[in-house]
């Protein structure tokens, strides 16, 4: 089988209508719920995933520029701690834009699997990144790896030998609550297996002044990416939402230590989705995301709960505002 036919055998398979029907049953429950919710992995349809990438080229949105200055500035330092012949699996690799400097700086790398929740987008961003590392073995898994059943396939997808490399940027493991984050991080060891590594981008920024900013944006692209949200259910779920009538906030929840993004309705109204009807009074607010900000201390204890022990951690020496570290996990007990 080649490359080009693996991948179209997975785009064929089945995970996209399973997905399309986890979609619908969690918006009409989500919307059930006194605090209405939606999980954030639904903000990423085709639309969504490229309103992203444009927030990661804000002005104001500065974990993005942070991250990469210090993946391009400490690249081959974590490459020589991970070894050769890694096989490296991206939890949500969306555009796939920071891949290569962990690819490029890596000794002979056997594979890489992207998991993503979009296969539009998976599939597309993967073409340019095949161009640039013709020989790499691609193995692209369409999935969302919030849920168990999912990070179970993957553990029989991914070799037993040890040398998985996981790799997590963008601070993403703060979209999950503590909780629902020690949980990820357990599955992740059981499906990458022991002894085998994370590089994971944690965000550490508590000041409100820099994070409001960062979730609103004076250009309102952020507004667009959580407002599009309510454009992917009408067009897939039949509703009728009206986006004049909803407004983009972004909050910090310093108790929770975490910037909440949320779609605040304008006025009484009712809302229909797939024949469901769903009352919204004047100010009450559609919660479409959490971004946990973990201090030291507590994302070490985050991995401790969860099997993970520190080996590395990398940050820009000044210039980017915020706080944003590039942290190497190992799997298991300490050596
Ligand atoms: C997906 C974790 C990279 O929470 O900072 C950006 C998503 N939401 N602006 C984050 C996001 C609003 C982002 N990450």
């Amino acid at each position: 089988m080649t490359k080009q036919q693996r991948m179209q055998a997975h785009e064929t398979g089945r995970p996209n209508a399973q997905i399309d029907a986890r979609f619908a049953a969690d918006v009409l429950q989500g919307l059930s719920r006194s605090q209405k919710t939606l999980p954030c992995a639904w903000l990423y349809d085709l639309r969504g995933s490229e309103l992203f990438v444009e927030i990661t080229g804000l002005e104001e949105y500065y974990p993005t520029r942070s991250e990469i200055g210090t993946l391009k500035r400490s690249a081959r330092e974590i490459a020589r701690q991970i070894g050769a012949h890694a096989t490296v699996v991206e939890f949500g690799s969306g555009s796939s834009h920071k891949t290569p400097l962990l690819l490029e700086a890596l000794e002979a790398p056997a594979a890489y699997v992207p998991i993503d929740i979009s296969a539009e987008f998976l599939y597309e961003s993967l073409k340019p990144l095949q161009a640039r590392f013709p020989a790499l073995h691609v193995e692209p898994v369409v999935a969302d790896f919030s849920k168990a059943e999912d990070m179970r396939k993957l553990r029989k997808l991914l070799p037993a030998d040890g040398r998985n490399v996981g790799f997590f940027p963008g601070s993403t493991i703060g979209n999950f609550t503590p909780p629902e984050a020690t949980l990820f991080l357990r599955q992740a060891g059981d499906a990458l297996g022991q002894g085998s590594l994370m590089l994971i981008g944690v965000d550490s920024t508590t000041d409100p002044e820099i994070l409001v900013p960062a979730y609103d944006d004076a250009r309102k692209v952020t507004a667009a990416f959580n407002l599009n949200l309510l454009v992917r259910i009408n067009r897939e779920l039949s509703g009728n939402f009206r986006l004049g009538d909803f407004r983009h906030e972004a909050r910090f929840n310093p108790e929770q230590s975490r910037v909440e993004m949320h779609l605040v309705s304008l006025i009484d109204q009712d809302v229909w989705v797939q024949g469901s009807r769903f009352q919204f009074k004047a100010g009450e607010s559609i919660h479409t995301e959490n971004s946990y900000k973990y201090g030291e201390q507590k994302f070490a204890q985050l991995c401790a709960a969860a099997g993970w022990q520190e080996i590395g951690k990398w940050m820009e020496a000044g210039g980017e505002r915020g706080n944003f570290g590039v942290h190497l996990l190992r799997c298991g007990a300490a050596a």
